[in-house]
């Protein structure tokens, strides 16, 4: 039997909750396919911070580092000021073990309310591959005030050469801010290729790219370039390039034309909250993200949503998928699809339903009507 070494984090506000019914789920989609999981916890979080001032110590890392995969739940909390979790553990944890893919299935499940008019599971069913450590995402920027900073500025006028309003209007003694996004050929080339590939996989037909080349072009035409190399070596697969402002508007619009959708790290990180939202909310939208040569980690898009702390009324679907991504990306596509099949089930039974989709279940009763499932498939099997 394969036995599984988990790192688990559950983090703050509903975290723990929904990471119970995830962990819960995947022992029991392990009686039932022959595995097992070793789950090690981690306590980081608003708790271990404001207690210890300890955001997230390399140790932790090293230790994360022996395991097979990182089960995240969430982090963040109202008495934590807002980046210092997020960026201390969320992005610390991508970067540490460059984790390169932030892949984000977009599939709406039958029974699940979509708020598309005339929409349902056919014309919701794609996948967002996010690039995951680069573009704005590298932590470089700074701000200023008061003129003695005339380097700093100068570089900033280097960038926006050419841009008249931008020139004449800044004073560096009202102070300035700036953030600067890069993105590489290596960073790019692996996260296309992993879109592509990930196409022939499922038997999808399309890749679309997304960028915004027409204002921000240094970085996106180069993108597009690479794309173009890319898709080169991938013939059967039909390509477009979608701007990110217009494929927000397609994606509400004729969500049934995407297939597979490659994006930048942050308009990555825009078009899959709205994902989520045609997927039938933040409750049931997972994440993976994976370097396919190193330790990956999955969790749930959604926040910690601390006024819900302690309610059990979260939905732990997204938690669970998360984990059902885990499987899959551990080679274990048969538990993986049993997983899946459970939950759709659950979901178009919609007896047990949590409040995000109109029912009044708890966290844990979502999370028992998913382990029952898991039971009855294995059974008629
Ligand atoms: C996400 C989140 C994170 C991101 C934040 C919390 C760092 O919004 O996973 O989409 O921006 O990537
Ligand atoms: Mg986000």
């Amino acid at each position: 039997m394969t036995t599984y070494r988990i790192a688990t984090l559950p983090g703050d506000g509903i975290g723990p909750e929904v990471l119970a019914e995830g962990v819960k789920v995947l022992k029991a989609v392990g009686e039932v396919a022959d595995l097992s999981f070793e789950f090690i916890e981690f306590p980081y979080g608003a708790e271990h911070y404001l207690a210890t001032g300890e955001v997230l110590p390399d140790k932790a890392i090293d230790e994360m580092g022996q395991c097979d995969a990182i089960y995240f739940s969430a982090v963040g909390d109202p008495r934590v000021e807002p980046g210092i979790l997020e960026q201390g553990i969320i992005l610390k944890l991508r970067f540490a073990f460059d984790q390169w893919v932030n892949l984000r299935p977009i599939k709406l499940y039958p029974g699940v309310p979509c708020p598309l008019k005339d929409k349902g599971p056919e014309e919701v069913n794609f996948y967002v591959v996010r690039e995951n450590t680069e573009d704005f995402y590298i932590g470089i920027g700074g701000s200023f005030c008061g003129a003695h900073h005339t380097k700093e500025l100068e570089l900033k006028r280097r960038t926006y050469e050419g841009c008249f309003r931008l020139e004449v209007e800044w004073h560096p003694a009202d102070g300035v801010a700036y953030q600067i996004g890069a993105i590489t050929r290596r960073g790019s080339e692996r996260v296309m290729r992993y879109a592509f590939e990930l196409a022939q996989r499922k038997g999808m037909t399309k890749v679309t790219s997304v960028d915004k080349a027409n204002v921000l072009s240094d970085m996106y035409n180069f993108w597009r370039e690479v794309f173009n190399q890319v898709s080169a070596d991938y013939p059967d697969i039909e390509t477009e390039f979608a701007y990110v402002d217009a494929i927000t508007m397609w994606l509400v619009k004729n969500p049934e034309w995407f297939q597979v959708v490659v994006a930048p790290n942050m308009f990555g990180d825009i078009i899959t909250d709205l994902g989520a939202m045609i997927q039938g909310g933040l409750g049931l939208a997972p994440g993976g993200n994976i370097n396919p040569d190193g330790v990956s980690m999955f969790e749930p898009i959604h926040g910690s949503a601390p006024k819900y702390r302690g309610q059990k009324v979260a939905n732990p679907v997204a938690t669970i998928l998360a984990g059902q991504l885990m499987l899959e990306h551990l080679g274990e596509g048969e538990a993986a699809m049993l997983l899946d099949e459970a939950v759709s089930q659950v979901l178009a039974e919609g007896r047990v339903r949590t409040r995000d989709l109109g029912g009044r279940a708890s966290t844990t009763e979502m999370g028992d009507a998913v382990v029952a499932q898991v039971h009855e498939l294995a059974e008629r099997a």
